[in-house]
C-alpha cells in the first residue's frame, strides 16, 4: 500500500519537486513568497467579499464571479503530501505545512491556503514538523464518556492545536459504525450505535470548527473494515444503511454543520463512495442539506466526469482526476460550468463559514499543561470499570503495602492507535507508519508516585512464572494489557496478543487481587475474567493516560464511563465470524486510482442489516461478555418514576438517585422497542443523559426523543416513517439493565 512508502518516498519527492520547479521556471524567491501566502495573511484584504457581515454564501458567490477557469480548478484538488508517490502532474507538497494535504491559495483574490492535517485524537506529524501535540484518549474512549460536553472539549483542544501548528482544516471526525470490531480503525470511531456516535462526533466537530478550522466527518460511508478497503464493495440495504451507518453521519452533520465530509475508499452497492451519487448528492447534499464540500479520501478518487456529477468536490491529495482532466472535461462540455461552479462555491463557502478568510493562521505555542489536564480529565471520564469484585477498587493507599506492576510495556508508557491518526509521543521522533507508540510516563512510575507508601515492583510478564511469583508476594497485582490497532490492517481476532491471556491467568492464579487495565481500541475477549478481581478498560488513554488511570485506581476519581460497543464472548458470536478478506488477485492497481475505470474486486455483504452491535446480540439471543452501555461506578444508582409524554418530541422523564456514599456520575440510557409491525431489532437507544450526583442525591431527568429516533426508513417511500402502534420505553444503566418500562401509543 502507498502508506508503507510514505516515509521512504519523502526524500525522492523533495528532489523531484526541486527538478519540477526548475522545469516550470519557479525561482526560490517565488517559492518563498508562495509559502508565505500559505501560512500568513493573504496580501489583498480590501476585496468586497472581505466584509464579514455578509453571509458565507454571498461572499463565496462574489469571489466565484472573479475567478478564471484555472483558478477554479486549483481549489478542487490537492498538491500532494510529503512522501506521496507522484508520477503525475505537478504536485508541490513542499508548499504545504507538512500536513496530509493542502489546497493552494490564490493571493490575487485573497483566498487563503487550506492546510489540512490528520487529527483524529490529536494533531498528527508534530514531531517531524518540530512541534508538539497532545494526544487525547482514542475516539472510542471519548465515546465511552457519553458526554457531549467532554466531546466538545475534545474537539476544541484539537482545533486550537491545529491552528497553533499552522493548520486550518482537520481530517478528523471518524464515525464509521462498529459493524466489525476487528476493523483496525475501530479506535478512531465512536462505537456501534448511530445516535451515540453521531451525537458525540457532532459535538467534537462543532467545537473543533469553532476554533476556525474547517471541520470534517469521515469516512463516508460503510468503510467498516480495512482489509481490501480500496477494493471492497460494501453491500448493504438502503433501510439498514439509513438507520445505522448513515444515521450516525446524518446526526453528526446536523449538529456540527461541518465544512467538509470525506468520502471513503470502498464502494457502496457497486459505486465507489467518492463517485456514488446516492451517497454524495441524493443523501448528503439534498436530503441532509449539507452545505460544505466533499473531499475524497487520499487516492479515493477514481474518475473525473462521473465523480464530479456524483457530487465529489475536491480530490486529495493530488490532481489526477480533478486537475487537467477536469479542465478538459469542462472545455469539452462533459462537465458543465454550473457543475464546476457548484464545487468551487462549496469550497469557498466553507472557507468563509469556518473563518479562514477572516482569521489568517498565526502559529503559536500549544498550551502543554492546560491541554494535558483536559486530556487527563477526558480519560477519567472515558475509562470503563468492567469488574470490581468485593470492592477491590479503589485501592486503599494506607493499607496496600506492595504492588506488582506487570505487562510487556508497563515500565514504558501507555499504548496509542496507529496509522494516519497517530499522534507523536512527546520528545520522540515520529515512529513511522504502523509502528507501536507508547506515551510516557510509564504506569509503573506513575503508580509509585501515586502510592508512595507502597513497594512497587515491575515484571514484564515475559516469563509468566516470574510475574506470578512477584504477584504472590505482593498485596495486589496490576496487569497492564494491550491490543494494538492501526489503519491499514484488521485484527485477526479479539484476543490479547503476545500471550497476555497466559500472563493474566498465571498472575491471577497466584493472587486473586489482580487488577487488569486494558489498553485496547476495541473489544477483547477475556478467558480469565472469572479469576481476576477487577478490570478497567482504559482504551488508548492519551498523553496523560497513566495519571488518569492511577486517579481511578486510587479512588480520587470515581469512574463513570460506559461501553460504546458490545464486548462479545467470542468472535464466533459476531455477525461474520470470518472476516471477509480479498485474495491476492483481488488487491492492487485495478481498483485503485490509476485506470479511471476502477472497479471493486470483492464484496462484503452486511446482511445482518439493521442488527448492528447490541441489536445483533439482542435479536439473536446471544449472551455477551459485557453489553453495550455497561460500566460500573464506585457508587450505586437507583431509577424510579418513569413518565413518557408523547408530543412533537416524546419526553421521557425519570428520577436517578445516587444510593451510595460517594459522589459520582451515572449515564442514564433510554431505549425504545418499536411496534412489532415495524420489524426492527428488539430495542434501540433513543437518548441518554449523564447525570452528576452527590452521595445520596436524587435528580429528575428529562430526555427528549426526536421523532426520527423512533422512526424507520421506508425504502418504498424513500423517507422516514413513524410506524403507528405501541412503543415500550425502557430506562436504566445499561442496555441489559433497564428497570423502568412504560408502553405508550404513538401515531
Ligand atoms: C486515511 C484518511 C486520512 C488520509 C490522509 C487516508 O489513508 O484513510 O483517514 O485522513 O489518509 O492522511
Amino acid at each position: 500500500m502507498w502508506c508503507v512508502q510514505r516515509g521512504r518516498l519523502a526524500a525522492i519527492a523533495i528532489v523531484l519537486a526541486a527538478m519540477l520547479c526548475g522545469v516550470l521556471g519557479f525561482s526560490r524567491a517565488a517559492f518563498a513568497q508562495h509559502r508565505m501566502h500559505g501560512q500568513q495573511e493573504p496580501e489583498n484584504r480590501n476585496h468586497p467579499w472581505m466584509n464579514a457581515s455578509l453571509s458565507p454564501d454571498e461572499r463565496a458567490d462574489m469571489v466565484l464571479k472573479e475567478m478564471t477557469l484555472d483558478e477554479k480548478i486549483l481549489l478542487l484538488h490537492g498538491q500532494g503530501m510529503p512522501g506521496w508517490p507522484r508520477e503525475v502532474q505537478n504536485p508541490q507538497p513542499e508548499l504545504g505545512n507538512g500536513g496530509a494535504g493542502f489546497i493552494m491559495g490564490i493571493p490575487r483574490l485573497g483566498i487563503p491556503f487550506v492546510q489540512m492535517s490528520d487529527a483524529a485524537y490529536g494533531v498528527r506529524s508534530s514531531a517531524e514538523n518540530g512541534r508538539y501535540s497532545t494526544a487525547l484518549p482514542a475516539n472510542v474512549g471519548a465515546a465511552a464518556s457519553w458526554d457531549p460536553n467532554a466531546a466538545c472539549q475534545y474537539g476544541a483542544l484539537i482545533g486550537r492545536e491545529l491552528r497553533a501548528q499552522g493548520y486550518n482544516m482537520t481530517l478528523g471526525g471518524g464515525v464509521n459504525l462498529t459493524r466489525e470490531p476487528r476493523n483496525g480503525r475501530t479506535f478512531e470511531y465512536m462505537g456501534e450505535d448511530p445516535i451515540l456516535a453521531g451525537t458525540l462526533v457532532g459535538n467534537v466537530m462543532k467545537c473543533e470548527q469553532m476554533q476556525r478550522v474547517i471541520g470534517d466527518i469521515k469516512h463516508y460511508a460503510v468503510n467498516d473494515q480495512e482489509s481490501g478497503r480500496n477494493e471492497v464493495n460494501s453491500i448493504i440495504g438502503k433501510r439498514a444503511m439509513r438507520e445505522s451507518d448513515l444515521l450516525a453521519f446524518e446526526i453528526g452533520v446536523g449538529i456540527a454543520d461541518p465544512g467538509a465530509v470525506m468520502c471513503s475508499y470502498n464502494a457502496v452497492n457497486g459505486d465507489f463512495a467518492c463517485e456514488n451519487k446516492y451517497l454524495l448528492t441524493d443523501v448528503l447534499k439534498k436530503d441532509w442539506a449539507f452545505k460544505g464540500f466533499v473531499v475524497s479520501d487520499w487516492g479515493g478518487t477514481h474518475s473525473t466526469v462521473k465523480a464530479s456529477a456524483a457530487g465529489l468536490d475536491n480530490e486529495e491529495p493530488l490532481d489526477e482526476f480533478f486537475g487537467a482532466k477536469l479542465k478538459e472535461a469542462v472545455e469539452a462540455g462533459n462537465v458543465s460550468m454550473a457543475e464546476l461552479d457548484e464545487h468551487v462555491r462549496r469550497v469557498l463557502r466553507s472557507e468563509f463559514a469556518c473563518g479562514l478568510f477572516d482569521y489568517p493562521i498565526q502559529k503559536s505555542v500549544v498550551d502543554v499543561e492546560g491541554d494535558l489536564k483536559i486530556a487527563r480529565k477526558i480519560e477519567e471520564q472515558s475509562a470503563v470499570l468492567l469488574k470490581n469484585a468485593d470492592g477491590l477498587l479503589p485501592l486503599n493507599g494506607a493499607a496496600v503495602k506492595s504492588i506488582a506492576v506487570i505487562g510487556p510495556h508497563a515500565s514504558e508508557g501507555m499504548m496509542s492507535g496507529g496509522g494516519s491518526a497517530q499522534v507523536d509521543a512527546p520528545g520522540r521522533p515520529s515512529a513511522g507508519w504502523q509502528a507501536q507508540v507508547w506515551f510516557p510516563p510509564s504506569p509503573a512510575l506513575t503508580l509509585q508516585k501515586k502510592f508512595p507508601g507502597a513497594k512497587v515492583q515491575f515484571d514484564s510478564g515475559k516469563d509468566p512464572a516470574s510475574a506470578a511469583a512477584l504477584a504472590k508476594n505482593s498485596d495486589v497485582a496490576i496487569v497492564f494489557a494491550y491490543q494494538w490497532m492501526s489503519e491499514g490492517m484488521d485484527l485477526d481476532n479479539l484476543s490479547l496478543p503476545v500471550n497476555q491471556d497466559g500472563i493474566i491467568e498465571a498472575v491471577a492464579a497466584a493472587n486473586p487481587k489482580t487488577i487488569v487495565v486494558l489498553e485496547t481500541g476495541t473489544a477483547v475477549t477475556m478467558p480469565w475474567l472469572d479469576k481476576v478481581g477487577a478490570v478497567l478498560e482504559a482504551w488508548y488513554a492519551g498523553s496523560d493516560g497513566a495519571h488518569a488511570v492511577m486517579n481511578i485506581l486510587a479512588g480520587d476519581v470515581n469512574p463513570s464511563a460506559k461501553l460504546p460497543m458490545t464486548f462479545p464472548k467470542s468472535v464466533e458470536d459476531l455477525p461474520h465470524p470470518e472476516l471477509v478478506k480479498p485474495t491476492p488477485e483481488q488487491m492492487g492497481e485495478k481498483a485503485v486510482m490509476k485506470t479511471g475505470q476502477a472497479e471493486p474486486t470483492f464484496s462484503v455483504h452486511y446482511d445482518e442489516g439493521l442488527k448492528v452491535g447490541y441489536k445483533w446480540y439482542d435479536a439473536e439471543n446471544k449472551p455477551v461478555l459485557f453489553p453495550f452501555g455497561y460500566g460500573l461506578s464506585y457508587t450505586t444508582f437507583a431509577y424510579s418514576d418513569l413518565k413518557v409524554t408523547p408530543g412533537a418530541e416524546t419526553t421521557v422523564s425519570f428520577t436517578v438517585k445516587n444510593t451510595g456514599s460517594r459522589d459520582g456520575a451515572e449515564i442514564a440510557e433510554v431505549y425504545a422497542a418499536l411496534p412489532a409491525s415495524a420489524d426492527e431489532p428488539p430495542k434501540r437507544l433513543v437518548g441518554f443523559s449523564k447525570v452528576w450526583l452527590k452521595a445520596r442525591e436524587s435528580k429528575d431527568v428529562s430526555v427528549s426523543v426526536a421523532p426520527k429516533y423512533l422512526s424507520i426508513y421506508d425504502e418504498t417511500a424513500d423517507g422516514w416513517k413513524l410506524v403507528p402502534g405501541g412503543y415500550t420505553f425502557m430506562v436504566g444503566g445499561s442496555s441489559q439493565e433497564l428497570p423502568l418500562h412504560e408502553k405508550v401509543e404513538l401515531k
